[in-house]
């Protein structure tokens, strides 16, 4: 991995991806389909797509159609789901790209149906299932009709049923279980009359974690096949390793006298001479403008000093003395025995892990290793 082109970049360990999405394949003993959306959860998603298929993903999920092309264009293979919406002039480039769509509703259907026919080939659904989470999702009493009438549909292939739980990651909590009842009621319902399609799925990695009652046939890990909690509450298993670090190289290294401001607005000034060093990132690059962050420089964590700018912050560098300009600094990750998480962003941001991999900016370089 040659970092010395970069000022600012990621480095994201695919050997933890594979490792990961192994752990998860043993703990569930199913197929699993590698939830690789908004660019792999911000670590590039055809890097990451490839490490899913070696790690033993079956199947990938994203939730545009775009990004489901954009796997198909670059070679990937394997099963690729759109858990989303998807645009009915897109069922032709769906049916050639034997991607799998998600359905909802009846109209939805029907526009799919106008299109599907237009194109040769069948079209690879999976009925979506409202179940609590109030969003996507058919009824659950409408779906046994619904599937009587679209099983043996001259263009499509009915290829799954799924649901998405809201609070899988509250297993202390009976709401899963609650979604779980009503998903659980339709399927013995559909089974009996021979409607039910034949791949089942529900667990998202708080579920893969806390329920598995809801593994079913596949299941639909994310954030911890980056290692990553889903939540606070629901830690990974310490043998998941987190993929993602990121770095930046100290550009500049001064010693500024008493009374100076630094970043704009001057809101920090230095009270003493001051060791002031810059790093080349910003809110341009999804680094939030916080006041009172740290990040870790020569193994030491040091304090991010005045407004973070779009492309540079400001740092305060007099605990490490021996610091010197092209140092590594590192934002997210470890160095010596000091380590900034995703979770400690997120809580600093006020906002959830899954939000600060989202939020890296593309223009960031990605280097991987394993
Ligand atoms: C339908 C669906 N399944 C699975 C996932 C994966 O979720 P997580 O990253 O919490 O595992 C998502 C992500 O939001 C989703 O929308």
């Amino acid at each position: 991995m040659d970092t010395r082109p970069y000022s600012t970049w990621l480095e994201v360990d695919l050997g933890a991806i594979k490792n990961n999405i192994k752990q998860i394949k043993a703990m569930t003993g199913t197929r699993l389909m590698a939830i690789i959306k908004a660019n792999g959860y911000g670590h590039g998603v055809l890097a990451v797509a490839k490490a899913a298929e070696q790690g033993g993903a079956e199947w990938l999920g994203v939730a545009r159609m775009e990004e489901a092309l954009n796997l198909r264009a670059a070679g990937i293979k394997i099963e690729v789901m759109v858990l989303g919406y998807t645009a009915p002039v897109m069922i032709p480039e769906a049916i050639r790209n034997k991607i799998h769509v998600a359905i909802y509703d009846q109209d939805m259907t029907k526009a799919f149906e106008a299109y599907a026919k237009k194109a040769n080939g069948r079209l690879k659904v999976h009925l979506k299932i409202e179940t609590g989470m109030g969003r996507l999702g058919m009824a659950p009493e409408l779906a046994p009709d619904f599937l009587s009438t679209y099983r043996n549909h001259p263009k499509f292939d009915i290829d799954g049923i799924f649901t998405h739980l809201a609070r899988a990651d509250e297993p202390q909590f009976d709401s899963a279980e609650r979604q779980l009842t009503v998903f659980n009621k339709l399927l013995g319902k559909l089974r009996s009359e021979g409607l039910c399609p034949p791949m089942v799925h529900a667990a998202n990695s708080a579920a893969v974690l806390n329920f598995p009652e809801a593994h079913y046939d596949m299941v639909r890990p994310g954030i911890v096949i980056f290692g990553l909690d889903p939540s606070p509450g629901s830690p990974v298993p310490e043998t998941f390793r987190p993929a993602l670090t990121w770095k930046a190289r100290l550009t500049s290294l001064r010693v500024l006298p008493p009374g100076h401001g630094v970043s704009y607005g001057s809101v920090y000034v230095t009270s003493d001479h001051e060791r002031i060093g810059v790093i080349p990132v910003g809110y341009g690059d999804g680094y939030r403008r916080t006041p009172g962050q740290q990040v870790i420089v020569r193994g030491k964590l040091v304090d991010v000093v005045g407004r973070v700018c779009m492309d540079q912050c400001m740092l305060q560098l007099d605990a490490v003395p021996e610091a010197q300009a092209g140092d590594e600094v590192v934002l997210l990750g470890k160095q010596g025995d000091q380590e900034i998480s995703a979770n400690d962003l997120a809580a600093r941001w006020d906002t959830i892990n899954y939000e600060v991999l989202c939020g890296l900016a593309d223009r960031l370089p990605r280097l991987y290793y394993e």
